[in-house]
């Protein structure tokens, strides 16, 4: 795995990342994190925690990864293939408006959703938007979508609340990059599923 600062990119010291996860309270998971905007938003709010973007492309990272807090930590992997090491170091694991393999992921790979909750700790919350343009591209509704992927992460084992239906509004007060282009885009709308895991897994 490659660690993004600017337009370096180094290799991972990966038991030194384990280790620091471990050892911190907040250890957020942000899987797609595009410009890791929301990832170094959240390192800054929680100075003592650890915030660590995945996405597959480097170049997305350049320009937030320079300017983070040195909590803030920029990976490039695909997501559906996450190394072992990772295994429960999320205390809060986000994935924001995915599309492409990640939102196919949720959708139509139950796999995928039970690897979500080995990379969770017990008790972890987990909070995942997906939007109507992109469920759209890949046939389904946004409703039906949003319920489908809210299935195939119960039955992972995630204890989910009732999902919420998101506008403009809701979108323009999320501080992803892409929350924002879609508030002021053509279909400004989104469901948001959150809850958590209780450590137990589910029968997948
Ligand atoms: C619509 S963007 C959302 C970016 C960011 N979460 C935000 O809200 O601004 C979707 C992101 O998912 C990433 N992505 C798609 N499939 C992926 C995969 N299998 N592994 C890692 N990242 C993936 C894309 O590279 C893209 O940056």
């Amino acid at each position: 795995m490659q660690r993004i600062q600017g337009r370096r990119c180094l290799e991972l010291d990966m038991p030194a990342l384990i280790q620091r996860a471990r050892a911190s309270s907040y250890t957020l998971l942000d899987l797609g994190a595009g410009d890791g905007r929301f990832v170094a938003q959240m390192a800054r709010a929680c100075p003592d925690g650890l915030a660590i973007g995945i996405d597959a492309c480097h170049e997305n990272f350049i320009e937030q990864s320079r300017r983070a807090p040195e909590n803030a930590i920029f990976l490039v992997a695909n997501a559906l293939t996450l190394p072992e090491e990772l295994t429960g170091i999320a205390s809060r694991l986000t994935i924001n408006f995915p599309w492409g393999s990640l939102l196919m992921g949720l959708l139509d790979d139950p796999a995928f959703c039970a690897r979500l909750t080995t990379l969770a700790r017990p008790g972890a919350t987990l909070e995942i938007a997906v939007n109507g343009g992109a469920l759209v591209e890949v046939g389904w509704e946004l409703d039906t979508g949003a319920a489908r992927v809210q299935s195939n992460l119960r039955a992972a084992g995630f204890a989910l609340l009732a999902p919420l239906a998101w506008g403009a509004a809701e979108l323009r007060a999320c501080p992803t990059t892409w929350a924002r282009r879609l508030a002021f885009g053509r279909d400004p709308r989104a469901v948001f599923l959150t809850g958590n895991w209780k450590g137990e897994r589910g029968m997948m």
